[in-house]
This record gives structure tokens, sequence and C-alpha cells, in this order.
């Protein structure tokens, strides 16, 4: 399964893109233009996140996949999207796609983390959104999470330290930081982390594809 990076908290699956914060990152390797997708998925409305999803969704004829305000607001725009909430689970395409909670803030709805399966290549991706730790992702490691994608910035979400308690509760094959670097805030380093994660973590450079 491919997945590439796009900075920030930003990854490409396959076909599914998530968090596309391109044209606002000052560290952003591609332009929205260059991005192809069938599916957008977005953890909450915070700039950082939202990004150009609504642009690249035009674009690509690609429907947004959000907790319902936000999917609301898509629809005003003449976009497809799926609205949903925490709990929810929705099928389209090749994915399974299960809302989370995440915890955080954001102006409209409540921010959310993703769960998502591939039939294809029968894998399971954890996008945490931005969040703090908290003890129910042990409740998602039930599900058996292949891949973690885990913010560890820090001063808006978990920092190192914490990431590395949730990967404990998660328990996945392999840990992804995120959500670090983008701005001197974001404190946080990917070597620290994979240091001491205690599983394997892959650290991508931004642009990077991994097949995993
Ligand atoms: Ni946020
Ligand atoms: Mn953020």
């Amino acid at each position: 399964m491919k997945v590439k990076y796009l900075g920030h908290s930003c990854f490409l699956i396959e076909d599914l893109l998530i968090d596309p914060f391109i044209s606002g990152n000052p560290k952003a390797t591609v332009r929205p233009e260059e991005i192809k997708c069938k599916i957008i998925c977005v953890t909450h409305d915070h700039s950082d996140h939202l990004g150009d999803a609504f642009e690249i969704a035009r674009a690509n004829d690609a429907v947004i996949v959000a907790i319902h305000e936000v999917a609301v607001l898509a629809q005003s725009k003449g976009l497809k999207a799926e609205g949903m909430n925490i709990g929810g689970s929705i099928e389209i395409g090749d994915w399974k796609i299960k809302m989370v909670e995440a915890k955080h803030s954001s102006d409209k709805g409540h921010p959310a983390g993703f769960i998502l399966f591939n039939k294809k290549f029968n894998k399971t991706i954890y996008h945490a959104g931005d969040t703090g730790l908290f003890g129910d992702m042990k409740l998602i490691g039930d599900e058996g999470i292949d891949i973690a994608l885990l913010p560890i910035g820090d001063r808006y979400t978990m920092g190192v330290d914490d990431a590395v308690k949730a990967v404990n509760l998660i328990r996945p094959k392999i840990a992804v930081p995120m959500h670090y670097g983008t701005f001197p805030v974001l404190t946080g380093t990917p070597d620290d982390f994979k240091e001491k994660s205690p599983v394997r973590t892959e650290i991508f450079e931004i642009g990077e594809e991994k097949d995993l």
C-alpha cells in the first residue's frame, strides 16, 4: 500500500488524502493542483488540516469525508461530501472509514480521528488528527492497527512522550510521526520519537512515498 507524506498531518494513501494543508505550509513540496485523489478525509476545520481540501476536491471531483458540520459547509460550496460523527462508519470505494474521538478543539463540529480500513490491501491505518493522549486509544488499538499516524509536535497536540504512551495503548505494527517542525512552536522531533517508540517507526521526508 502506497503511503505518501505531504507534510504536517497530510498523507496520501493510495486514492485517499487526509488533512491537505499544502498551499499554506511553508515546507510543502507539492502544489495542490498536482494531487490526484478520490476521497479527502478532514479531521477538523483548523486551517492547518482543512487546508486546500475544498479546492482539491473540486479539481478531482473527490468526496470530502468530515464531521457533519464541516460536510454541510462543503456541500454549501457545491462539493460532494459525506458527513458523519464520532463512532460512525461509512464505506466508499476500497475503504471502510470510521470516525473516532480526538481531544482537541475546532470551530465547527467536533475534532476527530479516523480508522481507515483498506479492503484491497487488508490494512488498517489510524490517523489521530490533532489530539492529546487519551485512555480510549486502547479501544482504537483493539481494532488491530497496522499503521498509526500520530502527532508529536507538542503545544497544540501530544508531544513525544505522550505520543510514545499512545503507541503503547494503540499497539500498531508501525508508528509514523506527524504534526512537527512545520512551525517553530512544534518542537517535538521525529528522531526523539523514533528512539523512544516501542514499535517499528517510519519517519517520512516531506514528499516521500513508502510502500507499507
Ligand atoms: Ni487543530
Ligand atoms: Mn493542527
